[in-house]
């Protein structure tokens, strides 16, 4: 089950259809009746997107204390650039913003403002024009820096609020000196622009490749998460690891990773002539095994054959997928990318 908790907007009484409260028992019995109807496929599918988008990681009485703390929206709008956006959920900034609705922020060092005029004179101050950090991807008018959160930490703490407005079940981290932010960016002669950021551990024993991922709503839809994505697997290439996102995943970033993942394999596969195994799908991509094993599984292209999973690759079958993965999403181009990994510095 995917469940859609943004809270885009306030609704009147008579919007509520109240009816459906009451067949909530009805519903159950429906759901057992229909359960039994389906095949083990679609159940498993179902159960597994449950689990994916789930909170697995937090109890129910942690759950729903946080559903509680973070039920009201505080800040309702934000103004960023030449953008005006609406929120989607609750962010914890500092008590002295409790009572602003709307909230200014420099597009560029992310600081924020109660009044339009305190921007005004920021702006006229502020010498920024790009993320701090280095600039580590140009392509075109695009551009990706990375934010060492330990050098840059105000600004680090700065996206986090920003971004918490627009993710759920995520823990704000105040201490963003463990984390790197690669901040993607549309350039002109008037600076870059923030499209979107994904943030990583700089040491993760998960093999997290990537904690937290936003692509500013006005910029949604057109292929700048699957772009972060792949930057975040490629990141994974040039340090010789596998990696994989930090869970839970939202609806959103689900629907985006098994798009993503569906894409790079399928693609493979067409090409590929003879046996392949999933380890050697895991070297070539960077994507962990397991998330391999799902997304191949949920496409019902493995089988379990003689104790052990076996690819199944039809070509028609293949194509099938793959139109229905949707757009490939903005391209990495790896020449332009000028990164070495992090080192600790002495
Ligand atoms: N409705 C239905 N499907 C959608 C929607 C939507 N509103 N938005 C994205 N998708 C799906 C589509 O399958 C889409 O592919 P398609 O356009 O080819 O059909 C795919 O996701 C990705 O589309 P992109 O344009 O590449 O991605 P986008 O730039 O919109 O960014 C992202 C995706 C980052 C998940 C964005 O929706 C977002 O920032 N959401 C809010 C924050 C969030 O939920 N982040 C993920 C949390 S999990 C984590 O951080 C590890
Ligand atoms: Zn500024």
């Amino acid at each position: 089950m995917i469940v859609n908790r943004r809270l885009d907007e306030w609704v009147k009484l008579e919007q509520l259809d109240l009816d459906s409260v009451e067949t909530v028992v009805d519903e159950k019995v429906e759901d057992k009746v229909a359960s039994l109807k389906m095949t083990r496929h679609q159940k498993r599918k179902i159960d597994e997107t449950h689990v994916e988008v789930g909170h697995e990681e937090l109890d129910a009485a942690s759950l729903r204390e946080h559903e509680e703390f973070t039920k009201v929206k505080n800040i309702a709008t934000i103004e960023l650039g030449r953008y005006e956006i609406e929120t989607w959920y609750f962010s914890p900034f500092p008590p002295e913003y409790n009572d602003s609705l709307k909230l200014y922020f420099c597009e560029f060092c992310l600081n924020f403002m109660k009044r339009k005029e305190q921007l005004q004179r920021h702006m006229r101050k502020c010498d920024l024009k790009h993320p701090p950090g280095d600039e580590i991807y140009r392509s075109g008018t695009l551009s990706m820096f990375e934010v060492d959160g330990k050098k840059n930490k105000v600004y680090g703490q700065n996206l986090c609020y920003l971004a918490k407005l627009f993710l759920d079940h995520k823990t704000l981290y105040y201490d963003v000196d463990l984390f790197l932010f690669y901040v993607l960016c549309e350039c002109d002669d008037r600076g870059c622009h923030m499209v979107g950021y994904f943030s990583k551990e700089k040491h993760s024993e998960e093999s997290y490749n990537l904690a937290c991922i936003l692509t500013l709503p006005p910029y949604q839809r057109k292929g700048y998460g699957k772009f972060l994505i792949a930057f975040s697997y490629e990141l994974s290439k040039k340090e010789g690891k596998v990696g994989t996102p930090e869970r839970p995943l939202s609806d959103l970033g689900l629907l985006s990773y098994r798009g993503y993942w569906t894409r790079v394999l399928l693609d493979i596969l067409k090409k590929h002539k003879g046996n392949i195994s999933i380890k050697e799908l895991s070297d070539m991509t960077a994507i962990k095994a397991e998330d391999i094993l799902t997304t191949l599984q949920s496409l019902e292209l493995i089988q379990y054959r003689k104790g052990q999973h076996v690819i199944c690759a039809d070509p028609k079958v293949l194509d099938r997928h793959l139109k229905a993965a949707g757009r490939g999403g903005l391209e990495v181009d790896v020449s332009k990318l000028i990164w070495t990994p992090y080192k600790e510095q002495s």
